[in-house]
Formats: C-alpha cells, structure tokens, sequence
C-alpha cells in the first residue's frame, strides 16, 4: 500500500527526508529508516530484514536495479513473504532472497502495495453517520483506490468505540474501565460472529452515532482492482500484512469471507478518469459520498489538484460529500509535494488526516485504531 501501516510506513513510508532516487546509498537509507522508525513498534520482524537490507550493499545494488517506485521497503518484503518466506533473522531472510530472486523481483514489478484495510471503516463511520442523519436519506459510497473494496462496506462490519477523554488516543487502553467507555455497534440483523468487529480508540468529541447508517448502493474505482475471489489477489491482500499483525490478517480474512458472498461494484481505471461517470450511475435518492484512503500518495501534485477539483465540481453540480483519509505517502514523492497541505508531517507522526469536504475533521490510525476528534 502506499504509506505505515502502522503504520507510519502506509502512513508515510519515507524517511522524513525523502531520499534522491539516483544514488544507492538513499535506498539504504530508506530502508534504515523503514527499520529504525516506521517498523520496530509494528513488526520486529519488518524491523530486522530492513535494517538487513540498508547494510546489505549486494542486496541494495540489485534493488536499484528497479524503477523508484519498485524499491519501496514494503513491496519487496511482502513479495517475499507472498513467496513463503518466514519470519527469521536477516541471515535466513538473505538466503531466501538468494534463492528466489527472480521470482521476487516478478512480483516486485507486476505488483504494487495495495494493501486493504476494513479497519479504516472505523474512523470514517462517525463521518458517514453525521452526513447521512444531515441529510435524511441512505449513502451512496464511491471509494477512488479501492483496492479489493473492504472499506465499502462500513454497514456490514461491527464496532468498539473505546473512549479514552481529551487529548491524544492511547491505542493500547484496555483496562477494565475501558469497559464503561466502550460504545458497541451492530450490522443491522447480522448474528454475532458473522461480522469482523473493527476497534477503535477514540478522544476528542468523536460524534459516534447510535446506530450505523444505512448504505443504498456502493462502488469503487482501482487502477488494478484486487479480486477477494481470486486466490492470487487475496494471497497478495494476506502477504501486504505485516508479520506479527495477526489479528489484522484475522480480520482480513472474516472482510473478504463476508465480501466474497456479495462483492463490491469495482471500476478498472484512474480515478481521475473514472469518478464522475461512475458517480452518474449512483442512486438519486441516496446521498453520495466519495472517500479514499492511503491513496493520494500515489498520484503526483498534478493528479491530486485534478482530483479535487472534479469532487467540488461534482459537488456543486450533482451534489456530494467528500471524506479524504490520507497519510503523507508510501511511496516516496518524487515532485517533492505533501500529500496533506492541511497539516504539518510532524503533528500527523505516521497517523492520517480525515478530511471531511476539505475540512480537518479528525487525525486517526493508519489501520483505523484510533480517532482523535479535532
Ligand atoms: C494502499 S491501497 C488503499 C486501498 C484502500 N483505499 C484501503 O484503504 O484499504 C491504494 C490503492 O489505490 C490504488 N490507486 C493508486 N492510484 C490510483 C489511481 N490513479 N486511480 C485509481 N486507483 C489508484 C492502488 O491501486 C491501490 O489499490
């Protein structure tokens, strides 16, 4: 995926300093900050192989080899890891790579980080629940980068909202006052345990609404739309999840067993190409709302104004709302552009920005583990 999962590498996947992608000694410096700063805390495993690979001048060499946007920390490890490889020390990992180096570097090339993560639906819930009861009427989703299209099912997963008071979320509260804390929601008429049920830890005067709105009609739009039946994509969907983060790769396997039943509408193509036709066949009736998350990083500063300006002209001339969820980027900017203007990278440190119709709304969880109102 492009930007750290947490995730500072989905969340921003750079150094703070982005590294010239002429020389070899920036992509070792990539890695050393993929394994000093974004991965330790998420992935001791991610952590070594990184830390492996910077001081590794052969691997480092051949990496090189590839376009800039191929030698992102994160797709080569999950191309590994999408091949078998286990978790192990940097010596194992390099055998592992010696051994199937082509067949790595295929993947690397045919591939890109799309990671797919129904938790974000958490942090964009209080959102979709504020526009939905403002307007009276069912949502219409269009999610632009969609990926497998996890995330367009905000009414059919179930919710923990752990409060935790003002000021910066603590995402490890569980304590037993937690408890008192925590407001439960449910699909509409699902049975327990037919559900992933998404944790989210919030502060700030988070709107949590009552209960969860309804969604009339959902699409999305992807370069490459991933296939949750398909067994390649949802083994590259599985090998895009960090090592030790199981109880994501738990709930990304209940999301695409609950996605398989009824698979999202999915356009192939740019979402600057394809929004507004797209945004034509949504439902009068129901209120439209465009969202995207861990996604602007990949288009360049040019992309991105584009973007923006069809959603305002879509908005004053069909009518829409707009959530933008985005960290600074996974994959390094080469034009030197932020991928958030609305807020300074050091405030973010690896969380996103929730942008609701352009304004700072909330700053959350890469993977949706945490939402701090504003
Ligand atoms: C990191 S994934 C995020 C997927 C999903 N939004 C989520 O939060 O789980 C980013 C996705 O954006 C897609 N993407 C990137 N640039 C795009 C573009 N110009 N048009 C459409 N999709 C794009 C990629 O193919 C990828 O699937």
């Amino acid at each position: 995926m492009s930007p750290a999962e947490p995730a500072a590498a989905e969340a921003s996947g750079k150094p703070s300093a982005v590294p010239d992608p002429a020389t070899a000694s920036d992509t070792a410096q990539w890695y050393r900050h993929f394994g000093t700063v974004d991965a330790p805390g998420s992935s001791p495993c991610y952590a070594a192989w990184s830390v492996g690979i910077a001081g590794d001048a052969e691997v480092i060499r051949r990496i090189d080899q590839w376009p800039h946007t191929k030698r992102q920390p994160l797709l080569i490890l999950a191309a590994a890891r999408f091949l078998g490889a286990q978790i192990s020390p940097y010596r194992d990992f390099r055998r592992f790579l010696d051994h199937h180096w082509d067949a790595v570097a295929e993947i690397v090339l045919s591939r890109s980080t799309q990671t797919n993560e129904a938790g974000r639906c958490a942090t964009l819930l209080p959102s979709l629940a504020q526009i939905a009861a403002a307007e009276s009427r069912p949502l219409a989703l269009i999610e632009v980068g969609a990926s497998a299209g996890l995330a367009l099912f905000p009414d059919r997963y179930g919710y923990e909202f752990v409060g935790t008071g003002a000021g910066a979320p603590e995402e490890s509260a569980a304590d037993s006052a937690a408890e008192a804390r925590t407001t439960r929601l449910v699909p509409d008429g699902a049975q327990p345990g037919t559900f992933p049920v998404l944790r989210c830890v919030t502060s700030g005067p988070v709107p949590l609404p009552a209960e969860i709105p309804r969604v009339a009609w959902r699409a999305g739009i992807d370069l490459n739309p991933l296939d949750v039946r398909d067994p390649d994509d949802v083994a590259w969907l599985e090998a895009l999840v960090w090592p030790e983060q199981e109880f994501r790769l738990e709930r990304l396997r209940q999301a695409i067993a609950m996605a398989r039943e009824r698979p999202p509408l999915l356009v192939a193509g740019d979402l600057n190409e394809q929004l507004v036709e797209l945004a034509g066949r949504a439902p009068a009736d129901a209120a439209l709302v465009v969202f995207h998350s861990a996604v602007m990083a990949y288009l360049d500063a040019g992309g991105r104004s584009r973007f923006r300006r069809t959603v305002a002209d879509l908005a004053a001339e069909r009518g829409c709302h707009w959530l933008s969820n985005e960290g600074h980027t996974v994959v390094v900017q080469a034009d030197g552009s932020s991928v958030v203007p609305e807020m300074d990278d050091a405030r973010l440190r690896g969380r996103f920005l929730l942008l609701q119709d352009g304004q700072p709304a909330a700053i959350t969880g890469p993977h949706g583990q945490s939402l701090e109102w504003l």
